[in-house]
């Protein structure tokens, strides 16, 4: 192994669409016994092998809306078409076969394995058990789960990220063109949360699929979709655009409110790590020579080396007087180790970066081999030009321009208290 160069990926990948569109067409559900329509009357078009994240306040209709997508809700009026085939009129249980859905916490069968659970849908469609052993292990090693250790595993024995990934497994188990979503990575911390994010984007990457993710975060919105469709009461449409367009031209006092303030900064949420240009690392294998490593890390100017298995994939990242101490390099795993994905926000690198007390992250492409580092002076500096776009843009008041007593503000109060306790309201 040598370096590897520092060679940002393109931002706009070649793509390879498997995916159907989606098109609702004037749908209304009506729930028996409620005064409203949960969704009044909705038109969408969802590109084939695009992401879209349906976000908005809980009650909006949301999950509703992605029910009526593969029938698990009947909508009252309107139809939708899949591939520009009116699903309305076909039979539900067929439909529910060929779309993938995936809920929070993966809803899998707490007593079936996770290979008899992906098996599912197959199984009902009839395939051969040697075609739904090979689908099983393609799609454990798709999802990051290693087919012999999980495969026999019961859902209880496993992390809540690690159930999630079984439920994307399962739902893409009869190669669905369209995979529904609701609220999937709801249940796991934030770093779990980050890792299923972006190997949800590595596979979208591989497979063109047409997802359709609900979610109540706005930042997984943006980092997920390649559209947004902010929804409010009612299954009404505020904005459905791109999230860079809804970040810089909020349709709607709701969506610049539902935005927040932050508006600036949540560029770091959609700005990619792939968008920043990542530093060369120099690798090593298992079990190389440790003066050899050192010699080819000195050559590049390199003051420490990324070990890597077989794949590729960083296990440690030791400086060259811990590599030093060993005749070979070490297969030790260090289980703090900071990384991210190219497709990871600038957000979750600086969120990495805290949670490691490290000053960079190594940074993986699709399949998690490493492709470089990425400092944290690299994402500072992409803040900075933001914020520096964000001041322009305001208009220009300083204390000389000021017109006395123009502006009857009071003095803002920031404070804290010393001692907790010590403060609050009188
Ligand atoms: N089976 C039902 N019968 C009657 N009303 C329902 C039913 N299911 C949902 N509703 C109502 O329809 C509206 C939309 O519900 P929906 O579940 O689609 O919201 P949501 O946007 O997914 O909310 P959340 O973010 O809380 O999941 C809500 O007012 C809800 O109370
Ligand atoms: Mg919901």
């Amino acid at each position: 192994m040598t370096d590897v160069t520092s060679q940002p990926a393109p931002s706009a990948p070649p793509r390879n669409v498997t995916g159907d569109s989606i098109t609702l067409d004037g749908v209304v559900k009506q729930y028996k016994g409620q005064d409203t329509p949960a969704v009044e009357r909705l038109d969408l078009e969802i590109e084939a092998g695009d992401i879209v994240a349906f976000v908005g306040p809980s009650g909006c209709g949301k999950t509703t809306t992605l029910k009526m997508i593969n029938r698990l809700i009947e909508p009252t009026e309107g139809r939708i078409f899949i591939g520009g085939r009116d699903v309305t009129r076909e039979d539900p249980d067929k439909l529910r076969q060929s779309i993938g859905y995936v809920i929070q916490s993966g809803g899998l069968f707490p007593h079936w394995s996770v290979a008899k659970n992906i098996g599912a849908i197959p199984r009902v469609l009839g395939w051969d058990k040697k075609r739904i052993a090979e689908r099983t292990e393609y799609l454990l090693d798709l999802v990051g789960l290693d087919p012999a250790t999980f495969a026999d595993r019961l859902p209880k024995d496993m992390s809540g990220g690690q159930q999630q990934r079984v439920g994307v497994a399962r739902a893409l188990a009869a190669d669905p063109p369209v995979l529904l979503m609701d609220e999937p990575f709801g249940a796991v911390d934030p770093i779990t949360r980050v890792r299923l994010q972006d190997s949800l984007i590595a596979i979208q990457h591989e497979l063109g699929k047409t997802i359709v993710i609900v979610t109540h975060d706005f930042e997984e919105a943006t980092k997920l979709g390649d559209k947004v469709l902010i929804l409010s009461e009612g299954g009404h449409v505020e904005q459905y655009a791109t999230p860079e367009r809804i970040l810089t031209d909020p349709a709607t006092p709701f969506v610049e409110e539902f935005v927040g303030s932050g508006a600036k900064l949540a560029y770091l949420t959609v700005s990619r790590v792939r968008d920043v240009e990542v530093d060369p690392v120099t690798t090593a294998r298992i079990g190389e020579s440790s003066q050899v490593v050192i010699g080819r890390a000195k050559a590049a100017g390199h003051t420490w080396v990324v070990v890597v298995d077989e794949s590729g994939r960083p296990r440690s990242w030791p400086s060259l007087p811990e590599v030093a101490s060993k005749p070979e390099v070490s297969d030790y795993l260090d289980r703090r180790l900071p990384v991210v994905a190219q497709s990871s926000t600038l957000n979750d690198a600086l969120d990495a970066m805290l949670a490691a007390s490290q000053g960079a992250t190594l940074v993986t492409d699709g399949r998690g081999a490493v492709v470089g580092s990425l400092s944290i002076g690299s994402v500072t500096d992409v803040i900075q030009t933001k914020l520096a776009e964000g001041h322009a843009a305001v208009e220009d008041l300083s204390y000389e321009t000021y017109v006395d007593g123009s502006d009857p503000t009071p003095t803002p109060i920031v404070a804290a208290a010393d001692e907790p306790g010590s403060a609050g309201p009188a």
